[in-house]
């Protein structure tokens, strides 16, 4: 019997899961079929339950379910547990296995795709939401000089750099304080440009740059990039690479192969424009 897996989130129409896993599917010669689960917050965990009950083997979950398939899980990783949220479910022996791919797939987009190991490097991440809160763990991990997280509620980015001392050097910052600074990889992970907003950052941290890494996908030029470009960053990216390459780590852990990834990620790039 082919094996059931699914993306839930609310909305989910757009989604590129289906269309990714198919391919990953498809490039190994496994057997699989992945659909698209429209999740509703007061039915969400019966709907999990459904799924697996039903022969489902796993999911990923995307907005705004990241919080609710954490606390629903039996088995949470310690990626999962430090993100505080839950990208990816495994029913293994009629358990619910927990994990986060989403910043361990940004770090393989950066470090293996785009070619720049974090060994060394002075990183600043913007925003102290989800979406950064997935990332220190893995960044952190891969050994870079100084990882600095600014946030607009600078409150935020402490109670981060404070949870996360433990495994390496790691400091909130406010926009005044990074005045006249460089770095050499800066990552924008607020939600700033879904609105076509711009994260205050000064200019300077620009100038040395070799990386300005916008988390959205498919935006285009986002005003985070735009500065970044107008400012000296030596390269730009969006998030397709990290979209593909949290699906890849996902695919490992439920089917124990690996998927190649280049060359999706080649065809699912929009020009930064
Ligand atoms: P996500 O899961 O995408 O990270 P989130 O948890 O709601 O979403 O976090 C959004 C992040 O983007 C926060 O860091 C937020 O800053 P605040 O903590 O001050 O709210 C940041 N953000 C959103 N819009 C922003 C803007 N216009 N300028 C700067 N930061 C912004």
């Amino acid at each position: 019997m082919t094996d059931l897996y699914a993306v839930i989130g609310n909305p989910i129409g757009h989604t590129k899961s289906p269309f990714i896993h198919g391919r990953f599917a498809g490039l190994t010669g496994q057997d699989l079929n992945y659909s698209a689960i429209e999740g509703h917050a007061e039915s969400f965990v019966e709907t999990v339950q459904g799924f697996f009950r039903a022969g489902g083997k796993g999911m990923n979950v995307t907005a705004p379910f990241k919080l609710q398939a954490f606390e629903m899980a039996d088995e949470r990783s310690e990626r999962a547990r430090l993100a505080g949220a839950v990208n990816a479910l495994k029913y293994e022996n009629g358990r619910i296995h927990a994990e986060n791919f989403d910043g361990i797939g940004l770090l393989n987009d950066i470090q293996r795709n785009i070619g720049l190991p974090f060994q060394g490097k002075r990183v600043l991440v913007l925003g102290a939401g989800g979406a950064a809160r997935g990332a220190l763990l893995p960044f952190l991990q891969a050994g870079p000089a100084e990882l600095v997280v600014c946030n607009r509620t600078h409150a935020k980015a402490q109670g981060l750099a404070g949870q996360f001392a433990g495994f390496g050097p790691i400091r909130a910052e406010t926009a005044g304080q990074l005045a006249g600074r460089h770095f050499d990889i800066v990552i924008n992970a607020t939600s700033a440009s879904l609105r076509g907003e711009l994260p205050e950052v000064p200019s300077a941290v620009f100038e040395k740059a070799a990386l300005a890494y916008e988390l959205a996908y498919g935006k285009g030029l986002t005003p985070f990039l735009k500065q970044a470009q107008q400012s000296g960053a030596q390269r730009l990216a969006d998030g397709v690479g990290m979209l593909v390459e949290q699906a890849a780590e996902a695919f490992v852990w439920w089917r124990g192969v690996r998927p190649e990834t280049a060359g999706l990620i080649g065809e699912m790039t929009i020009p930064l424009i």
